[in-house]
C-alpha cells in the first residue's frame, strides 16, 4: 500500500465525528482590507495542515457589495510567495482585475478601486499568478463576493447571510502522507464545504438560499440532495435567471456558481444530505468514472484511476432542519430578473478557438493548448475593439471536457454541440464546460466599458492544473476612437517570462539608443546597460530567483515591466 492510502484510512478513522460547517465572516463596507497569510488548519483532528487564507488561515471573508458601490480594496500580501488576487466574474477594468500581470510581491500591497457595475450575483476571488494559481488556491485562498442590486431586493429573496442565506464553497483537496495539501494532484480525495470536511449544519424550516461555488481545482460536481428533494435554481454565474427552475440536480464545473432556493417550510425535524452525484456524470468529465471519450481515451487516462471520488456519489453536507426564524421567507417568487440576451445577428465577428492536447493522447493533464499555443505572458492573442459584440466558437478536440472561463464579461450561450442551451444555461455565465471529443460551444458577449492598451484580460481552462500548464490566453480591449499618440520607442516585449535567466530577450519595435535598468523586489538596481539594437539579449543568469522590474528609458521616457526569474 502506498503511504497515501494509509493516511486516508487513518483520516477516515479519526474523522468519524462530524464538524460544524464553517461560515466565513463578511465584509460589507466599501473599504475592504484583505491580508493574505499563511497558517495552519486542522481539516482532520490531530493533523495540522499548512494552509493559506485571506484574513485567516484558510479561505477568506465573504465580500458583500451593492451595485453602484465605490469599493476601495487593499490586498496586503503577507505570504512568502508573490501572488495576485482576481475578482472572478466581476466586470472591472484590466488594471483592477488581478490577472497574472498584476503581481503583488511579498510584503507589498495592491490597491484596486472600482465602481461595482455587476448585476446581483455571486462572484469570487482567488489568486491568479501564472503557473501558481493551483498552488495558492489549493492551499486555501478563495472567498465569495455577493453582489446585490435593487432588482434583486424587490424580489423578497432570503438575503440574511448566515441566517437564511448560506455560503456553500464546495471543494475537493488532496493530502500527502503527512497531511499537507497536494498541488496539481489527481488524488483530490477529500470533499469539503467552506473548508469543513464531514460538515453538518442546521437550516431553518423556511425558504433558504444557498450561494454555491464549485471552488475545486479540477473536479466537476453534480449537485443534489440525498432524498432527491427538488430545489429552485434562481441564478447562475453572473446573475439571476428570468424565472426559477425546479430540478433535483445541477452540474457545476470548477469556477461555476449557483444561486439556489430550497423550500424547507414543511421539513421541520428532517435530516438529509447535500451530495455530489458523480455516478451520474457522463464520461469525459473529470469526476466521472470514465474521464475520457473518443480515440485513445479510456478509464486509463494517466493519473485518473485511483481516486475513490471518481464516479462515486459522495456527501458534502449533513443538514438538519430546525425551527424557522422570525419573519421567514415562505414563498419562492415566480419571476426573477428581466434581461434580454444579446442577439446572434448583432455580432461583429466570430472567433474560433480550438483545444488540443500537447501531451501524449490519453494524458489527463495534457498539457493542453488553445489554438496550438501555450500561454505566453508577452503574447496578446486577441485585440478586441471596445464595444465589440463577439461570438466565440470553442471546439474541444481533446478527450475530456474543459471548463472555459473568460474575464471582463458575462456571456450568453448560443449553443452547445449545435443545440440551444438548456434553460439553466440561458442566463449570465462566465464559465462553460466545453464537452470532450469534438464538442463545441458558442457564446456571445459585448466587450464594453473598459479599455487598456497594455494590460490584458485572460481566458483559460478553470481546471487549475491545465491553466497553470498554459491552457490560457489573453486579450486587450482597446478603444479605437482614442488617439494613439503612443511613443513607439517605449514599446517593448520581454521573453520568455518567467525566465531561468539564460537567453532572455528584449525586443523593440525599432532601433534607437536606450538605457535598460533591472531592479530587484526591494527596488535596488542590479543591472544597468544600454543598447541601440532592436533585439537585445539580457543576461539574468547571475541573479537570484524572484521578481524583477525592467525599465527602458528612451528619449527621457520610462516604461517598466515586471518579470519573474525562477
Ligand atoms: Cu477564476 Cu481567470 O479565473
Ligand atoms: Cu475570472
Ligand atoms: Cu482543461
Amino acid at each position: 500500500m502506498r503511504p497515501i492510502y494509509l493516511l486516508l484510512l487513518l483520516l477516515s478513522a479519526i474523522s468519524y465525528g462530524q464538524n460544524q460547517l464553517n461560515i466565513p465572516a463578511t465584509i460589507e463596507t466599501s473599504t475592504i482590507d484583505l491580508t493574505l497569510q499563511e497558517g495552519a488548519t486542522q481539516f482532520y483532528s490531530g493533523v495540522s495542515t499548512n494552509t493559506m487564507g485571506a484574513n485567516g488561515a484558510l479561505l477568506g471573508p465573504t465580500l458583500i457589495m451593492t451595485k453602484g458601490d465605490n469599493v476601495n480594496i487593499t490586498v496586503n500580501n503577507q505570504l512568502t510567495d508573490t501572488t495576485t488576487i482576481h475578482w472572478h466574474g466581476m466586470h472591472v477594468a484590466p488594471e483592477n482585475d488581478g490577472g497574472p500581470h498584476s503581481i503583488i510581491l511579498p510584503g507589498e500591497t495592491w490597491n484596486p478601486q472600482f465602481t461595482v457595475m455587476d448585476k446581483a450575483g455571486l462572484n469570487w476571488y482567488h489568486p491568479h499568478l501564472h503557473m501558481q494559481t493551483d498552488r495558492h488556491v489549493s492551499k486555501g485562498i478563495a472567498g465569495l463576493i455577493i453582489v446585490r442590486d435593487a432588482e434583486e431586493s424587490g424580489l423578497n429573496l432570503p438575503s440574511t447571510y448566515g441566517v437564511d442565506e448560506f455560503p456553500i464553497v464546495m471543494q475537493t483537496k488532496g493530502f500527502d502522507a503527512s497531511g499537507q495539501i497536494l498541488v496539481h494532484t489527481e488524488l483530490d480525495t477529500s470533499a469539503m464545504v467552506n473548508g469543513t470536511v464531514d460538515a453538518f449544519t442546521d437550516f431553518p424550516a423556511q425558504v433558504i438560499r444557498l450561494r454555491v461555488l464549485n471552488g475545486s481545482s479540477q473536479r466537476v460536481m453534480e449537485f443534489g440532495f440525498s432524498d432527491n428533494r427538488p430545489f429552485s435554481l434562481i441564478g447562475t454565474d453572473g446573475g439571476l435567471l428570468s424565472a426559477p427552475l425546479t430540478n433535483t440536480r445541477y452540474r457545476m464545473a470548477p469556477g461555476q456558481r449557483a444561486d439556489i432556493l430550497v423550500d424547507l417550510t414543511t421539513s421541520l425535524g428532517q435530516n438529509f444530505q447535500l451530495m455530489s452525484y458523480a455516478s451520474e456524470l457522463p464520461n469525459a468529465i473529470y469526476g466521472a468514472s470514465q474521464p475520457g471519450m473518443g480515440a485513445g481515451a479510456t478509464s486509463s487516462l494517466v493519473g485518473y484511476t485511483s481516486n475513490p471520488l471518481n464516479g462515486a456519489d459522495y456527501q458534502l453536507l449533513d443538514i438538519n432542519v430546525t425551527s424557522p426564524t422570525v419573519g421567514p421567507v415562505l414563498v419562492i417568487p415566480s419571476t426573477l430578473a428581466s434581461f434580454t440576451p444579446i442577439a446572434e445577428a448583432s455580432a461583429n465577428i466570430t472567433r474560433s478557438l480550438t483545444f488540443t492536447s500537447a501531451g501524449a493522447m490519453g494524458d489527463l493533464e495534457g498539457p493542453f493548448l488553445i489554438n496550438g499555443s501555450s500561454f505566453d505572458m508577452e503574447t496578446i492573442n486577441y485585440n478586441i475593439p471596445l464595444d465589440n459584440i463577439e461570438i466565440w466558437s470553442i471546439t474541444n478536440q481533446t478527450p475530456i471536457a474543459h471548463p472555459f472561463h473568460i474575464h471582463d464579461i458575462q456571456f450568453f450561450i448560443l449553443d452547445i454541440n449545435g443545440n440551444p442551451p438548456p434553460p439553466e444555461l440561458q442566463g449570465y455565465n462566465d464559465v462553460i464546460l466545453v464537452p470532450g471529443g469534438m464538442g463545441n460551444i458558442r457564446f456571445i458577449a459585448k466587450f464594453d466599458d473598459f479599455a487598456n492598451d497594455t494590460i490584458p484580460f485572460m481566458y483559460h481552462c478553470h481546471m487549475l492544473t491545465h491553466e497553470d500548464m498554459g491552457m490560457m490566453g489573453q486579450f486587450l480591449v482597446t478603444d479605437p476612437s482614442a488617439s494613439l499618440e503612443e511613443d513607439n520607442l517605449n514599446v517593448f516585449k520581454l521573453y520568455p517570462n518567467p525566465t531561468n535567466g539564460d537567453n532572455f530577450k528584449i525586443e523593440f519595435s525599432e532601433s534607437e539608443e536606450r538605457e535598460i535598468t533591472v531592479q530587484d523586489g526591494q527596488g535596488r538596481v542590479v543591472k544597468n546597460t544600454s543598447t541601440s539594437l532592436d533585439q537585445f539579449n539580457l543576461d539574468l543568469s547571475g541573479l537570484a530567483n524572484g521578481v524583477y522590474t525592467i525599465t527602458v528609458i528612451a528619449n527621457g521616457n520610462h516604461t517598466s515591466k515586471r518579470i519573474i526569474k525562477q
